[in-house]
């Protein structure tokens, strides 16, 4: 399939690029196995050029006015808009989610655009009461300089939106790093900014292999800034990297949601959300739901509308009309997901919906499974896949210990009716987001992010903005 913003270049200065060695990594289509393309395999050098180029584009990017730089944003909010179709297919083809999912991606992605076009114009300082009276105190928030993101292959498009557009509206130049198998939909980005008349330097985009470039990235006392969203192993290893360069860092990595269903929720509303909170994007989302506790006593109902919904939803190549859940990554996923059904089979954990995935395909039956042990991997572990696991529990307070028994801090659920249990329970879970009632947490608007191993710092809303700028506090002694 021809579609125009597939690029097969890296972005630097303004400039569509090949490597210099003449180095490419394919792209594969995770719905079939056949090649969609490739892009360059750029080495150091050539990453340091593209952060030569955001620092060169900085002075002339920060001195623009807030509303300069938000007319820009807006321009690429309509543009993304405008090819919502192109882009969303484009993201079908390289990432292999239903093609529904994917127009949701390109219109969340685009929100970042549209919500930090409006906040560029807010980024507000202080004028603080002195507690000497010949002294004046201002408080300035001024863009961190350069800045790299080391985005991932679930989210290709809006991930990178959720940091380049508050990146942009703060004063910020930028350097993106797309997973390698998942690079056209930052490169159509990169279309659509020069299309946006972005001036050169301000958005880069550098493909390639992730350690050698990621190393590159945070070697560089210039790059003053690195956002990455991805796994918790690979988030220690940067934070590790940082500190040479004493480089601020925003860290999303891997959760390990629960979501707590009391027997006084509302069923049908909590089977609905529970199936879309599991299994879209195939369940390859930081924040699907990983563990389910179903209070003991509403066990076999809920389980039972569970498993009804799960056995109808439609496996396929993510560009069939009707598929609802698409192919894993990579062979490693499935093999992931294996192993953890494996192991609380082990435990006694037994099938409700679905099967152990058989042979080398990346279509995975959506599956359920009823646990027996807490004392499984999957308590402990991302599954990353369309799975689905059960566990009963026999009070408020049991709940909230298994929810919180985990390193993980990035979101959590729960469904009930009870306004002071909602209460209770939204305060004692040690996550940085919960959804009561509600599974689609994820906006523009809101401050995305976790604690614990999940990581630190925040995406979206007003905080996500903060993160890219620097305080300066001015301190004027008066005659
Ligand atoms: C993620 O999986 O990291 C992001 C999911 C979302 O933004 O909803």
């Amino acid at each position: 399939m021809t579609n125009k913003f597939k690029k097969e270049n890296a972005f630097v200065n303004g400039a569509w690029i090949n490597s210099n060695s003449g180095k490419r990594i394919t792209v594969i289509n995770p719905a079939n196995s056949e090649s969609l393309g490739s892009v360059p395999d750029l080495d150091v050098e050539e990453v340091n050029a593209a952060i030569s180029a955001a620092a060169k584009a900085l002075p002339a990017w920060r001195a623009l006015s807030a509303w300069e730089r938000s007319s820009y944003l807006r321009r690429i909010y309509d543009l993304i808009m405008e090819h919502q179709e192109e882009l969303a297919k484009l993201l079908t083809l390289e990432q292999g989610k239903p093609l529904a999912e994917a127009r949701g991606e390109i219109v969340y992605g685009a929100n970042y655009f549209l919500w930090y076009s409006e906040e560029a114009k807010r980024i507000y300082g202080e004028v603080l009461p002195s507690s000497s009276p010949d002294r004046r105190v201002t408080i300035r928030k001024e863009p961190i300089g350069v800045c790299a993101a080391i985005t991932p292959w679930n989210f290709p498009q809006a991930m990178l939106a959720r940091k380049l557009a508050p990146a942009l509206a703060a004063g910020c130049t930028f350097i993106s790093k797309p997973d390698e198998r998942t690079p056209f939909s930052a490169i159509a980005l990169a279309l659509l900014c020069k299309e946006a008349n972005l001036p050169e330097g301000v958005f880069n985009v550098v493909t390639g292999s992730a350690p050698a470039i990621a190393s590159a990235l945070m070697k560089s006392n210039t790059v003053r800034k690195v956002s990455f969203t991805g796994s918790t192993r690979v988030g220690k290893i940067l934070m590790g990297q940082a500190a040479d360069t004493v480089k601020k860092l925003t860290l999303e990595l891997g959760g390990n949601a629960p979501c707590i269903v009391f027997a006084d929720a509302d069923i049908e509303r909590a089977v609905k959300m529970a199936v879309m909170g599991k299994f879209r994007n195939s369940g390859q989302t930081c924040v699907c739901i990983n563990r389910f506790l179903i209070e003991k006593s509403i066990m076999a109902q809920f389980s039972e509308r569970f498993c009804k919904e799960v056995a109808s939803l439609k496996l396929g190549d993510g560009l069939t009309p009707g598929s609802q859940v698409g192919p894993l990554i990579g062979k490693a996923a499935v093999e992931k997901v294996r192993t953890l059904i494996n192991d609380a089979i082990d435990n006694k954990a037994t099938i409700l919906v679905g099967e152990v995935p058989k042979g080398d395909s990346l279509f995975v039956k959506p599956t359920v499974l009823k646990a027996e042990s807490s004392s499984i991997q999957i308590f402990q572990e991302e599954i990353f896949g369309p799975v689905a696991v059960l566990y009963p529990f026999s009070s408020e307070k049991e709940a909230i210990e298994l929810a919180n028994s985990t390193q993980s801090g990035l979101a959590a659920y729960l469904f009930t009716k009870d306004i002071d249990r909602a209460t209770r329970v939204q305060e004692a879970l040690e996550f940085g987001m919960i959804g009561v009632n509600e599974v689609a947490i994820s906006a523009a608007e809101v401050p995305f992010g976790g604690i614990k191993h999940s990581g630190f710092g925040r995406e979206g809303g007003r905080e996500g903005l903060q993160e890219y700028l620097n305080t300066k506090y001015i301190c004027v002694g008066v005659r």
